[in-house]
């Protein structure tokens, strides 16, 4: 592709360097768990695109589903009025979902979700008379969003420190990682709610198994323990399941995994895996009851998207095929392979410092070979650089991640099997032989 066409093209987060040099892979096809290149390279796809592509490339079904919604209505809005394609898909989504979490407010991105879930819980205090419970408080390194209000909750300065001032009142406690133990990382949260005052918090926000920082599982109990918080002090829980939803951790939500039903749960990706954008917020029953029934008697917010009736057909289509074709049982058939694989991985290089993770979403730590951390200098020349290059030449598409320490970011298409688990990990074998001959 030519440079003077490719850079109409504004790409996302990625370095001027590549912008101005037109120095882009342009991937034009996909089926499975692959992609290739417009030079016809075939890349295992090991990210499933950006935690997204559940259901792996290349499937016509889903396309033919999207064709017949658009020949029979391509468009109503999800206010005034609904179509039959919206009402399916809330309803589809609210049985699989925890609890009593049963009504689905849709829009287009994860981001957009979690602006959503911040308005939901401001609007809920302050119909119940508490005017000053606005505030959020979310964990260091995690990503949630790029919109103002979903950066204000993102715990990544480096993402957030150009577009201060940002919303206020929105407050960080350290992850997981951070503490020793549960009762040390749920005390945070209660520290920080006594410090601003629980008559000004609206709502605590993690994922059950945190991508920023890599892969982090939670301890025993800790999301009990963020629960109990939340009950405590008239707080609402909000698990954000932007990755962890649709079978990432081998469960329909992470909530699942954790054992905990939140009040809201935001989920977008690996709702259409990827074939048509989607955000959602899904709310318990009792919350928006008590909204509706208020003075305010609406939730006010919406969008032209939300809800779009091919987005929605694309929805079901994708849900409809991972329920029956039992995709999810096959991460939970695989992920002890997967699991072991990695270890073996982890006992046959030095460099590997720690893998992380659950179901199909795992991160590889990378070290100095005497298993000290990386610099911040070797960091940023491993991830920026050096890894990018490695992994292209592995033939695979898996992220290089710096929030931390130096990793790999693993989470292939839910419809691998061993074969493509083999695959993956012979080329992270390749990659990480070659990183730790570069730093010996
Ligand atoms: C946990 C989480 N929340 C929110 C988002 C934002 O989603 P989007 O990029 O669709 O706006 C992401 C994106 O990766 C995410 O991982």
């Amino acid at each position: 592709m030519k440079v003077s066409d490719i850079q109409h093209l504004l790409y996302h987060f990625t370095p001027g360097r590549m912008w101005l040099d037109g120095d882009m892979t342009v991937f034009v096809r996909g089926e499975g768990c692959y992609i290739w290149d417009e030079e016809g390279k075939k890349y295992l796809d090991g990210l499933a695109g950006l935690f997204v592509v559940q259901i792996g490339h290349g499937r016509s079904d889903l396309a033919n589903a999207a064709a017949k919604q658009m020949e029979q209505l391509s468009y109503t809005p999800t206010w005034a009025a609904v179509h039959p394609t919206a009402v399916d898909a809330a309803k589809l989504i609210a049985s699989l979902a925890p609890g009593d979490l049963d009504t689905v407010f849709f829009v287009s991105s994860g981001s957009e979700a979690v602006d959503s879930a911040i308005k939901f819980a401001r609007q809920h205090h302050r119909n119940r008379g508490n005017h000053w419970k606005t505030g959020v408080i979310s964990r260091d390194m995690s990503y949630h969003g790029t919109t103002i209000g979903a950066l204000s909750v993102t715990g990544l300065e480096s993402i957030r420190e150009p577009f201060h001032p940002l919303l206020p009142n929105m407050h960080k406690v350290g992850n997981t990682l951070q503490y020793p133990d549960a009762d040390s990382a749920v005390q945070a949260f209660e520290d920080k709610i006594l410090e601003v005052g629980p008559e000004h918090i609206a709502m605590i926000s993690a994922e059950p198994v945190q991508n920023g920082g890599g892969a982090l599982v939670p301890p025993e109990g800790y999301w009990e323990g963020l629960r109990a918080l939340c009950d405590k002090y008239d707080i609402l829980l909000h698990a954000d399941e932007v990755i962890n939803a649709f079978g990432r951790l081998g469960r329909w939500f992470g909530s699942d995994l954790v054992g905990v039903v939140p009040d809201l749960i935001t989920f977008a990706k690996g709702a259409t895996s990827g074939y048509a954008p989607i955000g959602g917020l899904l709310i318990r029953r009792p919350h928006v009851e008590a909204l509706m029934k208020s003075v305010d008697g609406t939730f006010t917010h919406g969008s032209t998207w939300g809800g779009h009736p091919m987005v929605m057909a694309v929805a079901i289509a994708n849900i409809t095929a991972l329920r029956d074709e039992h995709i999810l049982e096959n991460v939970v058939e695989h992920q002890d392979y997967f699991k072991g694989e990695l270890d073996r991985l982890a006992d046959a290089h030095s460099v590997v410092t720690d893998i992380r993770g659950t179901g199909y979403f795992y991160a590889i730590e990378l070290g100095m070979p005497d298993g000290q951390p990386m610099n911040e200098k070797t960091t940023k020349r491993m991830v920026g650089e050096v890894l990018p290059r490695y992994i292209s030449d592995a033939g695979l598409l898996i992220r290089a991640d710096s929030r931390g320490q130096a990793k790999l970011m693993l989470s292939p298409p839910l419809i691998a099997r061993t074969t493509e688990i083999d695959e993956l990990l012979a080329g992270v074998d390749q990659v990480v032989t070659r990183v730790a001959g570069d730093l010996s």
